[in-house]
């Protein structure tokens, strides 16, 4: 198998294949004064199976990778396994008013007709790692929440883990089992786009070191509103995690209202002091 990563999961794609002990492919790729992008594969890829390790966290990203797998395609990739660690879009999985464009769909169907697997990481509208079909399209997500559960539980004496809302609820409290530390969750009202009302549960959080997990942090809105909201209960420390750190208001945001703040790296970020390498790596072992 050869190992091509997309433009930002270069040193990730690099751990994968340095893990599974698959060589890198070599691919040119530039931008055009205009912004169109340029791919070409330059390394054989003829009769093999190809491994794409690549984040779309734009649309320029995600156009990336259409010419990507679409090179590797024709340059004759027996079998193509596209890992996404993260994929924007992910969030509109339902239709909430009439007419609305179903992004989850529309960018999972156009990637499967690219790729012959697509692993994804803590999508947010699927309940559990494992083999999944969403709208007819099949697909692989890896739950990282675990890793960083294990990541604060070695950290700190005897941490709280909390969801801040009931949609993040499962998969915190399956994370928080594994390490054997205490679970509890919040209740979430999304206002609007950009604001969020948290109101706790009513814990006992007293000179506790709380985290916060959540499968993504965007704006920060929901982490933020949750911190405090547990402050205000007394927490002695709050520690937010969260798998895509995506922070599209920068980080500096949480220095306030947190102790510290971990992600893993499907973003390349300062905070990303935890690796999805070896749960990638351990499902690209397990292809038949
Ligand atoms: C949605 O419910 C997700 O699990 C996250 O809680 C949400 O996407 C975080 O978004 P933000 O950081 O903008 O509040």
């Amino acid at each position: 198998m050869i190992v091509y990563g997309g433009s930002n999961s270069l040193k990730l794609a690099s751990r994968v294949s340095e893990v599974l002990g698959f060589s890198r492919g070599d691919v040119e790729m530039k931008t055009f004064p205009d912004g169109e992008i340029y791919v070409r594969i330059l390394s054989d890829v003829c009769g093999k199976e190809a491994l794409v390790v690549h984040s779309v966290l734009d649309n320029n990203d995600l156009i990336e990778s259409l010419l990507l797998l679409d090179a590797l395609r024709d340059s004759g990739a027996k079998r193509i396994h596209a890992v996404f660690p993260y994929l924007a879009y992910m969030r509109q999985d339902k239709k909430f008013i009439k007419g609305e464009a179903l992004s989850a769909k529309t960018i999972l169907s156009l990637l499967d007709e690219k790729a012959d697997r697509l692993t994804l990481i803590n999508v947010h509208f699927l309940n559990g790692g494992g083999a999944h079909v969403f709208h007819g399209i099949k697909l692989i997500n890896l739950d990282a929440l675990p890793l960083i559960a294990k990541y604060y539980a070695e950290k700190l004496d005897n941490p709280l883990f909390v969801a801040p809302d009931m949609g993040a609820r499962n998969a915190v409290s399956r994370a928080a089992e594994k390490t054997g530390c205490e679970f509890d969750y919040l209740q979430k009202t999304r206002l609007n786009g950009e604001e969020v009302e948290i109101k706790p549960k009513g814990l006992d959080v007293e000179g506790m070191d709380v985290v916060i997990l959540d499968d993504m942090i965007s704006t920060g809105g929901t982490m933020i509103k949750a911190s405090e909201a547990l402050r205000q209960q007394g927490a002695k420390t709050i520690n937010l995690g969260c798998v895509h750190g995506v922070f599209s208001r920068g980080t500096e945001i949480f220095n306030k209202v947190c102790d510290s703040l971990v992600c893993t790296d499907t973003i390349a970020r300062n905070e990303s002091l935890i690796s999805v390498t070896e749960l990638i790596s351990e499902s690209i072992n397990k292809i038949p």
